[in-house]
This record gives C-alpha cells, structure tokens and sequence, in this order.
C-alpha cells in the first residue's frame, strides 16, 4: 500500500492524487483522500485505481492540509467501504495505515460495546476510533495519537489528520514512512516517489517515531522525547526511487523478504503454545475428517506446493498429491468430501489453476485458495482463502511470494497437525521456531549479496547449469533452475539429486557448474554422493550448506545457517540472487523477460 501526505499553502487535492498515481506500483485496488477543509474533514475514497478516485473529487479544494492512501488489501475485500482514510463516528478523526494491526479484534470488540459503530471491516478502523475516545476524554490530538499507539500491537505506518487542527500525525513501527521538505510545505509518503517531483530534502522516520507536521517541517519523538531525525538529499530519479534504490524490482524484492515473512507471520503464530490463528472457515471437524490434499499450480507457485506437500505429509500425516494445473483432472479419492483442493496462486488470476480448481469444486470437493491478491478470482471461486501477505510483486519471476507461500503453506501445516492430533505442542512449536527464525535467517542470505555477485559472474558464461537437491532440496532446485532460465535465458535444469546418474550426468562437463542444496531438510549426505559424481566429471560444484557440509568438495559455498526443514528456504534466496547476477551480467531484461507474463490468464 502506499501513503501520502501534504502539508503547505497550495491545494493540497491535486498534489495528494498526483503523490498517490506515483505510489500505484505498490498497490492499487482502492485509493482515498481526506482533506482537513474548515474545521473538518473531507474524505473521498473509491474502489479501482486513483484515476477512478479522481472521478470521485472536484478538480480543485480549499485544502492545503491532507492525507491520502493507495491499498492492496490484506484484510477485508476491496471495496468502496474498506478504501482509506477510515475516519471515526464523528468524522472528524482521518487515518490511513499501511501494516497489519494484529490485536484488531479485541479492540474493536471492545469499541463496539463502547457503542461505536464500524464501517468496514479493515484493522485500521480501530485506530480512528480510539482516537476519538482519547478527544472526547479532553486530550489533545497530538496526546490522542500517543495514547493510542501505546495500544497497538502489530506493524504499522499511520497518518492522521483531525478536524480541530492543522497538522499531520504520523507514527511507524516496521512499515516505512518518510518526510519531504519543500519551501513552506512539507510531504509525507511511505516512500520518496509519493513526493519526489516536490521535494528531494527527505527525512526517514525510525520505528518506533511519533511525528507531527507542519507547513515548516517536521518534530519527532521517540519513547516521549524529542530527537533530531537527520535530513538526506535524494539523488535518485523517480525510477530508481520506485525500486527503492535497487537496479531492478526483482533485487528489491529479493531483498523484501525478510519483510514479507514478518507480514506472513504476523499475529498467526503462538510460538509458546504451539498454536496458529489463520482465521479459516474450515470447520476443525471436516479438518479432521479429511483423507486427501490435491495441491494445484504453475510455475513458482507449483515448487511452493511441492515444498509444503513434504511439510503436510509429515506433519498432519494426510496423503498429499501436487499437481501442474494444465494437467490436473479431479479423480477426488474415494470420496470427494473428503478431499481438499488446494489452488497455490501469487496473482490469484492463472487460468489454469482456476480451471483446476473449477473442475474440483465441481466434484464435490472443498476449495481452498492460497494467494497474494485479496478479492482476485481464486478467492472468488473456492471456498476459503488464505493470505500469503507479501505485498504487490512486480518482478515476472517471483522471488519474495515463494518464500511467502511456503511460510504460510507451513502455519496451515501446524494447524493441521494440531487439530488432527498428529502434532504435539511441542513439536509445533519446534516448527514454528524455525519458521519464525526465517526473516532473520534470509537476512544473513541477503548480507552475503556481494559473495553471490562474484560467484554468479564468474561462472556466467557457462554453458548450462544444473541444480540438484532431495526432499525439501529438490523443489528448491526446480525453483533455481526456473529463476536462472526465466531472467538469464540460459539452460538450466532442476531435479531431484539421486536423478543425475540416470541421464543428465551425460551432459556433465567442466562447462556445466552443479548447484546443490546441502542443508538439514534436504537429505544433504545422500545429496554429497551425487556432487561428487558430478566433480569427477569435472564440473563445479557450487553448494548451499549448513553445517559446513561438503566443504572440501565444493568450488564455493554459500553458507545456511541452522534452521531445521526451514533451511533450504534460505538456499533458494542464494539462487535466487545467484540467477540475478548472472542474469545482471549479460544485461537481460530482468524485470520483464522475454516472452513471459506476470500472470497468465489464457490457457
Ligand atoms: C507465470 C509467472 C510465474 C508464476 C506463474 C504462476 O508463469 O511468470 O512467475 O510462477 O505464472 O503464477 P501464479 O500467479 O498463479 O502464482
């Protein structure tokens, strides 16, 4: 999602709607304004994109304070009614909010026996509302906001405007938010291209900040005391600001990760009861009763099911079959009832995987969708849904959802495993331990970015590459060897390690580097017997390792740190900027490959 904010002498209307069209990228299924006109507030909000909102508002406005969001939900569809700014029962009270606000129900339920009436069903609306209680209490706008953050719990990024007064509250915790200086006029947006054409004097709130602006700038606090925040001149242009700095989308998305695996995890895990909270329609009684998983996919989204099918085997002891959805026709088992199709799609629009999922509900069977993309078809046509909250990808090869969908595929694992009684507490938690130490792990991948740029470039002129791995490996090295075709057009090839000596082992050579992930998960001892099949025929082997497994036999090593099945998770992020580089190196265009589409939506 993005935000806007303005604060100055012009109108602010046509600055917050042109800050919102360079925000787009970052989502775009409704769009909204609030504009602090007299002593109150107008707010204007819409479902579709900001062009749809401009139909909405007059041309011009008295305002020259204001603030204004762009969404891509996570919670609640997209609807006129769900569009930021949500304001409170007077109206008087405007907020929109990037994040997730994890103890959401709880306030609101506490707010509604307060009597205050809701008008969507998104988390933010708790924050407007409990802002007005902190006014009506005789607190001042500024104390309101303070009183109410305190309350929060979850990831944010708000800004507020109220009607008494003429400034812009803003608070971040883990979601970004950043100041723009002009000349008597200050900018607010969840990144520099909100404002980029306005101002280039930028000042980057830190977690944790509450700040308050002014037509004259910007005074932050943090823990209650005032702190100077440092103001950076931006030397980008509005391309470069877009990808964050990053060449491409994909690196910056590669480099997202971490933060989609916080949005994924948020609020869903009790690490210490070894529970998750998906908030699934999925009655626990037909979770039990089940007999069959068909999982149904294309591309990325395919090796992510293929990952979970280990994880659902083990762990919920159900029998998981995982399907290429061109080529998935409903059998059903025994008894359709009994089975559940699953649909793994990033954009929610893939014909196939909808057609698949079609012909099952057909059948008979329940449905249930795993995607990125709130209110897409797939939501439409299965029975439940479930998010994998990675934010919009806009790099055609997926890198951040796949790592998002497996984590998410792995909470309903954990779920399942609980209610069927397959799972201890223990157990659970022990897995979500792992999953939970993901972010960080990926991390330590990503800080490792230069190692993987000189090893990419040095073997880029290659002529093929292979990519091997076992269990949990083995979809990892489809994943890789997808990634290195799609953005480097190279031959690569992915398959399961003990694969290599009955046939691709003919196409060996000192020309050929192995790829193979060596990690806990990945059945890494058996997997060393084929890298060294592989080194006598002279190839180099390049390994993902924990544990400093195969380190005498390796030409390079990127290191995995310990993280239980959750390892060769952090093997697919080294090649993942493993096929950035090379791709990088031969000046591909990496963002949008050849003949490919994002998401494709004939069969
Ligand atoms: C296209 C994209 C792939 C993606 C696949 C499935 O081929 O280029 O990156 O993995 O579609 O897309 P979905 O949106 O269903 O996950």
């Amino acid at each position: 999602c993005g935000i806007v904010g303005y604060a100055g002498h012009r109108d602010a209307l046509p600055l917050l709607t042109g800050g919102l069209s360079n925000l787009e990228y970052r989502g775009y299924d409704s769009a909204g304004v609030a504009l602090r006109e007299g002593d109150g507030v107008t707010v204007y909000k819409t479902v579709g994109e900001v062009d749809a909102l401009r139909a909405e508002t007059p041309e011009t406005s008295e305002a020259t304070v204001g603030i204004g969001h762009t969404r891509w939900s996570t919670h609640g569809k997209p609807t006129d009614e769900n569009a930021h700014p949500h304001t409170d029962c007077t109206g008087d009270v405007a907020v929109v909010h990037n994040g997730i606000i994890d103890n959401y129900d709880a306030l609101k339920a506490e707010l509604e026996e307060k009597g205050h009436t809701f008008a969507s069903a998104t988390d933010t609306e708790v924050v407007p509302h409990l802002v007005e209680d902190e006014l009506a209490a005789g607190e001042s706008a500024k104390e309101a906001f303070q009183a109410v953050l305190e309350r929060l719990e979850g990831s944010f990024a708000l800004a507020m405007v109220v009607g008494e007064s003429d400034e812009i509250y803003l608070a971040r915790k883990d979601s970004p938010l950043c100041v723009g200086h002009g000349d008597g006029e200050t900018f607010v947006g969840s990144d520099v291209t909100a404002f980029l054409e306005h101002a280039r004097e930028v000042t980057y709130l830190e977690n944790g900040d509450l700040a308050v602006v002014t037509p004259d700038g910007v005074t932050v606090e943090h823990d209650g005391e005032s702190v100077e925040r440092s103001v950076e001149q931006i030397e980008w242009d509005a391309d470069a600001a877009e990808k964050g700095g990053y060449e491409h989308y994909m690196l910056k998305e590669i480099h997202e990760q971490p933060q989609a695996l916080r949005q994924a995890l948020s609020g869903r895990v009790d690490e210490m009861q070894g529970t998750v909270e998906l908030g699934l329609d999925l009655p626990a009684e037909y979770l039990r009763s089940l007999e069959e998983i068909q999982i149904v996919a294309c591309g990325t989204s395919y090796h992510a099911g293929l990952y979970a099918a280990h994880l659902l085997e083990e762990h919920a002891d159900v029998r998981v079959t995982v399907h290429v959805a061109s080529e998935y026709e409903f059998r059903g088992g025994r008894d359709p009832w009994r089975t559940l199709v699953v649909a793994v799609t990033q954009s929610g629009e893939t014909a196939e995987t909808l057609g698949a999922l079609r012909d099952a509900a057909r059948t008979g069977a329940r449905t249930l969708a795993v995607t990125n993309t709130v209110g897409s078809s797939v939501t439409r046509a299965a029975d439940d849904a479930l998010y994998i909250r990675a934010g919009p990808e806009i790099g055609v090869a997926a890198t951040k959802t796949f790592v998002s969908q497996v984590a998410t595929l792995a909470l309903l694992t954990v779920h399942l495993g609980r209610v069927r009684d397959t799972l201890s507490a223990t157990e659970a938690s022990e897995i979500l331990g792992d999953v939970r130490g993901l972010p960080g792990a990926v991390q330590r991948a990503l800080d490792a970015d230069e190692q993987v740029q000189e090893i990419a470039e040095a073997y880029a002129d290659s002529e093929a590459f292979f990519f091997i791995g076992r269990h949990l490996g083995h979809p990892v090295s489809m994943e890789g060897a997808l990634k290195l075709k799609e953005i480097s057009y190279d031959h690569a090839e992915g398959f399961p390690a003990g694969e290599l000596k009955h046939g691709p082992l003919a196409l060996v050579t000192d020309e050929t580097p192995v790829l193979a992930v060596l990690t806990d998960g990945a059945n890494a001892d058996a997997t060393l017997n084929s890298v060294k099949e592989a080194e006598s025929r002279g190839a180099p082997v390049i390994g993902c390792a924990s544990d400093g497994r195969g380190e005498k036999l390796l030409d390079a090593g990127f290191d995995v740190p310990s993280l239980g099945e959750m390892e060769p998770l952090v093997a697919n992020v080294y090649l993942q900027l493993f096929a950035y580089h090379v791709a990088n190196s031969k000046g591909r265009a990496i963002d949008k490959p050849r003949n490919l589409a994002k998401s494709v939506t004939v069969e």
